[in-house]
């Protein structure tokens, strides 16, 4: 793609510009976006990019020794795996209202990123996989007070007081494009394809309070789901599939027996750059099939339901 290959080039001779011989860290989430911008900026500037990788307990299962790795051995990337579970599902304990969720994270990754730049001598630079519809879906309309639909945490909430300066050099292209430009990077294609994962994480796929023990069954039930979009050869049609674990236990019946365990709500979108979106259209035999699955095999599930809420007026996540 000669676009995209134009904009490398530009973004790196720009990227070189502005950091000259100091240090950037990057705020390395896992998703496609920040995957590229570490790529491009790596490109860039080299070694003189170190990656912290923020796990804030809220990630899918697997998801920390896959990330890590696919950037320290495939990429060579400076990675610190930054393992933070305990302090941000402390602070999110007995937490139940969505902003409030939202704003407690945004606030740890500032102060996590605070705490490992002052470890890197000479990082003035922190960088971010903002892009476009981040930042519009946060600007003020034209005479108007400002709207936030949701607060993106990695949107313009770093304080000046962080003392870096930020780095966002995916803040003109869609998905689509940052999926074009990571291919122009080099990285493997299992990693561009992946759906999107928010910052936040498993935090808004959890509404209401958050426990250990529903993030550990949200885990199980997803890696469930995605094994069945994958198994059907539908993960490439989806824009983003999850299971959000509902704040609600139901009655059912095992066996002899009657269980009272959590619901579960499975989302699939198809979506062109997340801003809309529609429920995908499974068949009902892969919903039956994922449900008996999700409920024989998750301890601590016994019912299941498909969101079919388009955006707007939903929104992709469910909170
Ligand atoms: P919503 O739920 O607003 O999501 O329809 C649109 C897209 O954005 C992702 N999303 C986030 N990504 N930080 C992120 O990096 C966030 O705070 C955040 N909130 C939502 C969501 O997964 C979907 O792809």
């Amino acid at each position: 793609d000669w676009t995209m290959g134009a904009y490398r080039e530009q973004m790196v001779e720009k990227i070189r510009t502005d950091v000259g011989d100091k240090k950037v860290i990057c705020a390395l989430s896992g998703g496609v976006d920040s995957s590229v911008a570490a790529a491009l900026i790596h490109e860039a500037i080299g070694d003189q990019l170190t990656c912290v990788f923020v796990d804030h307990g809220l990630l899918r299962k697997n998801e920390a020794q896959e990330v890590v790795g696919m950037f320290r051995d495939n990429m060579n990337l400076q990675v610190i795996h930054a393992d933070e579970t305990e302090l941000f599902l402390g602070e999110l304990e007995g937490q139940s209202d969505p902003e409030t969720k939202r704003k407690i994270i945004g606030k740890l990754f500032i102060d996590v990123f605070q705490k490992y730049a002052d470890g890197i001598e000479g990082a003035e630079f922190l960088a971010q996989g903002t892009l476009y519809p981040d930042v519009i879906e946060s600007v003020s309309f034209s005479g108007g007070p400002s709207v936030t639909i949701k607060s993106h945490h990695n949107v313009g909430g770093l304080p000046e007081k962080m003392g870096l300066k930020l780095i966002e050099p995916l803040r003109e292209l869609f998905k689509d494009e940052v999926r074009a430009l990571g291919r122009e990077l080099g990285l493997p294609d299992s990693f561009i394809g992946r759906h999107p994962f928010p910052g936040p994480g498993l935090a808004i796929r959890c509404p209401g309070e958050i426990t250990r023990n529903k993030l550990n069954i949200l885990r199980e039930a997803d890696a469930i789901y995605l094994d069945q979009i994958r198994k059907h050869g539908l993960y490439d049609d989806i824009w983003q599939a999850f299971v959000a674990i509902l704040p609600v236990r139901t009655v059912g019946v095992m066996g002899d027996g009657r269980t009272y365990d959590y619901a579960c709500a499975l989302r699939a979108v198809t979506s062109v750059d997340g801003m809309t979106a529609d429920y995908y259209p499974f068949s009902h035999e892969f919903l039956g099939e994922t449900a008996t699955r999700i409920i024989n095999e998750v301890k601590g599930i016994n019912r299941c339901t498909y969101d079919i809420t388009s955006k707007p007026p939903g929104t992709i996540e469910w909170e």
